[in-house]
């Protein structure tokens, strides 16, 4: 399996270990290669707002030499692996920095038919409280993306590490994570899913697109893909064990 991994912590310590909880289990399940983006180095940059992405076109971010290598990654990857501390009782900045730049994805813009067939880890630390808002921020990129499992694992640790952990808890959260590892890696090996709800947003977004934004580079893009004339993402997903 192919895993593209987002770090949205500056510094290699709880959110990083919570991850690699989760690699491990994930290699013990299957031999895999990960492709991973450690923030802010490998996007040091802020989004400027300049509506670029969305009115001309992504390839003339001003950003994208750090935009393009992450989206080939990601829609390379089976399982997408997104995983932030919780900053003031929301996802880090850098990681929110890094899901704006890809705004475009978004449904009622030009999203990707190969994420309609993904799964994704959301993954959070935290030292007391906040990782269901750190993890709703990550979500609401992934499920606007077209990414219909994403599965959910917040690590509320009552210390300033792990080794720190109260040992019932730390195991409490381990087996958390491995959880999380084994439901990736058991959605992925299921094939391609896209729920009920993923299916009425995008034909929801289909009007917005068609009727209402009035974008001519969405409109074009939808048309080019076929969706415009009926076409779906999820009748497209192509070499995948498909349960759609
Ligand atoms: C700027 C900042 C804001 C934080 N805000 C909160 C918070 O609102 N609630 C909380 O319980 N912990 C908060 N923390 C603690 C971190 O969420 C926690 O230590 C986390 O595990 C750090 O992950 P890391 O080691 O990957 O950086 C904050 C830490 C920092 C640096």
């Amino acid at each position: 399996m192919k895993y593209c991994i987002v770090y949205g912590s500056p510094r290699k310590k709880n959110t990083y270990q919570a991850v690699q909880m989760v690699k491990n289990k994930l290699e013990q399940l299957e031999p895999s290669e990960f492709t991973e983006f450690f923030l802010p180095q490998d996007f040091p940059v802020s989004c400027t707002g300049c509506f670029t992405c969305f009115m001309k076109g992504e390839q003339l971010c001003p950003h994208r030499r750090y935009v393009e290598p992450m989206e080939r990654a990601m829609l390379e990857a089976d399982g997408l692996i997104f995983a932030s501390p919780v900053y003031v009782m929301e996802l880090s900045g850098v990681m929110k920095n890094c899901l704006d730049h890809f705004g475009y994805l978004f449904m009622p813009h030009r999203p990707r038919r190969e994420m309609f067939g993904k799964s994704a880890a959301v993954i959070s630390t935290t030292a007391g409280a906040g990782t269901k808002y750190a993890i709703d921020g990550i979500c609401r990129s992934l499920s606007y993306w077209g990414i219909s499992r994403i599965f959910r694992c917040g690590v509320s640790m009552w210390a300033g590490s792990f080794e720190e952990m109260e040992p019932k808890r730390r195991a409490r959260m381990e087996n958390a994570l491995e959880k999380t590892a084994v439901r990736l890696y058991q959605s992925l090996k299921q094939g391609a899913h896209v729920s009920l709800k993923t299916k009425v947003k995008f034909l929801m977004m289909k009007q917005a697109v068609l009727k209402f934004a009035q974008n001519p580079i969405d409109q074009d893009y939808w048309k080019a893909q076929g969706w415009a004339q009926g076409e779906t993402p999820w009748k497209q997903l192509k070499g995948k064990k498909s349960k759609c």
